[in-house]
């Protein structure tokens, strides 16, 4: 299977339009939309046998084989080195910041830690817990433009102190797409007795993963992002430590009967995001995880590079910081304010069909560029000319 953009073939995406957005909604293949359809079907058939017995177990007797969501939930674990039991579904990475940090205790004067490369919801979830709680936000500074992960290990400690209890790191940021050293700050963190609530929106299907060994407490995921899981479709993995004090933001039956079963069941919800999740897993596979890594890799890097030489703007980062998305400095001359980022994307999307992030932060505006297998260098040369005729 060669990538580019006969790839396209296994998407819907309107072929109108240059996609350089996977990252913010993911696009799902058609082949896991037909699996999920084929759930949807059979839920149909018999609702609640399905949902109420073969999906969570909550009606009938005992059952010796796993509910569908533990079966599914072991098939996404065995991706990221984790076992089943340690790994539930949730909505969304948003849904699972929400689940852990509404979870941990905290009291007054306590501090969490974030970056000021956070996600605005985190930041938002972080500042609600910390106002009910008496607690206090405490937000480091991340080394940017020129990115240094040596820097950002010591700035965050610097930023730990006494009454530190949690720091909230991305594992890959989301508006500057850079990947953080999570391990190591994860090692730092341990020695000072913090805790670890790793965001990792962006990282499955990006990034090589094996959670256990990471160091890190919690790990909150996207599977519709870079997984092919259909939307919406995220977990949560916890450290068998924390199963016990951990709940949803939306309790129901399972009310203190275990980690797993506090998750797999908070009302009546339509289970085929999760249960349609290892076939995004499989198509992964099928393409060939490394291929995959490498072609958006490659493009990623090749592109922004291209795009810098043509817009005359510089790159201050390195190709190992980055996975399959990369965020670069737009030209001077298209302002630096969030109005003018708007814009500039409107303009781009309605005018040039070209669907691609951009923001305004540190004094100027930037465009995140996903790469994915169905991209190739001549979408980054209709980005390039048409940001070029505007500027
Ligand atoms: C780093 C990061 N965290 C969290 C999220 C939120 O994802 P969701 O809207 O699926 O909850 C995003 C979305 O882009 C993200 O980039």
């Amino acid at each position: 299977m060669a990538f580019g953009h006969e790839m396209r073939a296994h998407w819907a995406l309107d072929p109108d339009v240059i996609y350089l957005n996977h990252g913010t909604v993911g696009a799902i293949p058609r082949r896991v939309l037909a699996a999920q359809q084929k759930i949807r079907d059979e839920v149909e058939h018999q609702p609640s046998r399905f949902l109420l017995r073969e999906v969570s177990g909550l009606v009938g007797l005992p059952r010796r084989e796993p509910t569908l969501m533990r079966a599914a939930a072991a098939e996404v674990a065995r991706f990221v080195g984790a076992s089943g039991s340690d790994l539930v579904f949730v909505d969304n990475a948003t849904t699972g910041v929400n689940a852990v940090l509404r979870s941990v205790a905290l009291q007054p004067g306590d501090e969490l830690l974030l970056t000021d490369h956070n996600y605005g919801a985190t930041a938002r979830i972080a500042a609600f817990v910390a106002r009910e709680r008496s607690a206090v936000v405490r937000t480091v500074r991340v080394p940017y433009p020129r990115f240094n992960p040596d820097g950002l290990i010591e700035a965050i400690g610097n930023a730990i102190g006494p009454r530190t209890r949690v720091a909230v790191i991305d594992h890959i940021t989301s508006e500057t797409a850079l990947i953080f050293p999570i391990a190591e700050i994860a090692r730092l963190c341990r020695e000072h007795g913090v805790r670890v609530l790793i965001d990792g929106a962006h990282a499955p299907g990006v990034l090589p993963l094996d959670l256990p060994a990471l160091g890190v407490d919690w790990y909150v995921a996207n599977l519709h992002k870079w997984a092919h899981a259909p939307r919406s479709s995220g977990f949560l993995w916890a450290d068998p430590q924390h199963h016990a004090a951990l709940h949803p933001a939306v309790i129901s039956w399972g009310l203190d009967q275990g980690f797993t079963a506090e998750f797999d069941w908070v009302g009546t919800r339509d289970p085929s995001p999760w249960l349609a999740a290892p076939e995004g897993l499989r198509f992964l596979e099928d393409l060939g995880l490394e291929r995959v890594r490498e072609y958006t890799h490659d493009l990623a890097w090749r592109g922004a590079t291209a795009l810098c030489d043509r817009w005359g703007t510089t790159l201050e980062i390195k190709p190992e910081h980055v996975g399959a998305m990369i965020t670069l400095p737009l030209p001077d001359r298209l302002g630096s304010t969030a109005q003018e980022a708007a814009t500039l994307r409107d303009a781009l999307l309605f005018e040039d069909r070209i669907e691609v992030q951009v923001h305004a932060g540190h004094g100027r505006l930037w465009a995140r560029v996903s790469a994915q297998i169905y991209n190739t260098m001549s979408d980054v040369d209709r980005l390039a000319s048409a940001v070029a005729a505007r500027a």
